[in-house]
């Protein structure tokens, strides 16, 4: 691995894993540009932060053309900025299934087609791919979630194939339940036999996220490791959580795998089957 000092973009950098992403990366002596739909006056984190919507085709567009102006290249972008929703899929709308993928897929995808082109002219470069667990694992009540990181997972994965025979790579990173304080998204409407068994989840997954988590400066240090490696992994799995199920999806019979997952969703009965 050699160390140099990157020019890195660093999404949804306003808070949770994206703030300490840039503070590390800072820390390391990169320079840092990160984002916020609205940036907040006052403080000097150690590193730039910039306006940026990734719903928004000019926003994204103006966001890129403010750090190629003031920096000429950009050697990582890290797609960090998205959102949580938790809803059965039958109590899940299509505008609120679209809202989630517009923000966690089309959102990355429109940062990635705005960046490749500085990229590609560079002949190299890091892309970080945020997913989650559930980017390698469907979860009950987190279909649509879990739809949106599937399908981050799998344009990162074609990409990376297409970017054979230059020096651009593409990572995916996996965590499973940090502490941050990520927003989750709920449905409009509740199902009249779901939502209280989406609600105990809810709690549990809110329990997790803000306060039992893990410390986001592991996730903050697999960043640095893509970002700096010469040869980085395609997909890290990040927390003993989100290994463990990982390999036990490989490894175990797809029935005893859904149990395992019923179960820690307590979807079961005491002596019911997945
Ligand atoms: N926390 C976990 O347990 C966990 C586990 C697995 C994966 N993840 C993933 O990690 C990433 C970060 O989550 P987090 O836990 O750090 O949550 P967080 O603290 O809520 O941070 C989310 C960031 O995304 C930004 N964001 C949201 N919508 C945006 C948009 N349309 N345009 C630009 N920025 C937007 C927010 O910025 P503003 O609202 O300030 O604009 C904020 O900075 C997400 O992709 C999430 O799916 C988190």
């Amino acid at each position: 691995m050699s160390f140099e000092s990157k020019v890195v973009l660093v999404t949804g950098a306003s808070s949770g894993l994206g703030r300490a992403t840039a503070d590390l990366l800072a820390k390391r002596g990169h320079r840092v540009y990160g984002t916020a739909r609205r940036p907040a006056a006052g403080g000097d984190p150690g590193w730039t932060m910039l306006p940026l919507d990734v719903c928004s085709d000019a926003s994204v567009a103006a966001c890129v053309a403010a750090l190629r102006a003031r920096e000429g290249r950009i050697d990582g972008l890290v797609n960090n900025a998205g959102h949580a929703f938790v809803g059965a899929v039958e109590e899940t709308s299509l505008e609120e299934a679209k809202a989630q993928l517009e923000t966690n897929f089309f959102g990355a995808l429109r940062m990635m087609l705005a960046v490749l082109p500085v990229m590609r002219a560079q002949n190299t470069g890091r892309i970080v791919n945020v997913s989650s667990l559930a980017g390698a694992a469907p979860f009950p009540f987190l279909g649509v979630y879990g739809a949106s990181k599937h399908a981050l997972e799998a344009i990162s994965e074609s990409l990376d194939y297409e970017l054979i025979g230059t020096a651009i790579r593409v990572t995916i990173l996996q965590p499973d339940g940090m502490r941050t304080s990520i927003g989750f998204h709920h449905p409009g409407t509740d199902h009249p036999i779901l939502a209280a068994k989406r609600r105990q989840l809810l709690t549990r997954l809110e329990e997790g996220a803000h306060t039992s988590g893990n410390d986001p400066l592991i996730f903050a240090e697999e960043v640095a490791r893509a970002i700096e490696s010469d040869a980085p992994s395609l997909r890290t799995a990040i927390g003993d959580m989100a290994k463990g199920l990982i390999e036990a999806r490989r490894t175990l019979p797809e029935a005893a795998f859904r149990r395992n997952v019923a179960e820690r969703a307590q979807l079961l009965p005491s002596s019911g089957g997945a």
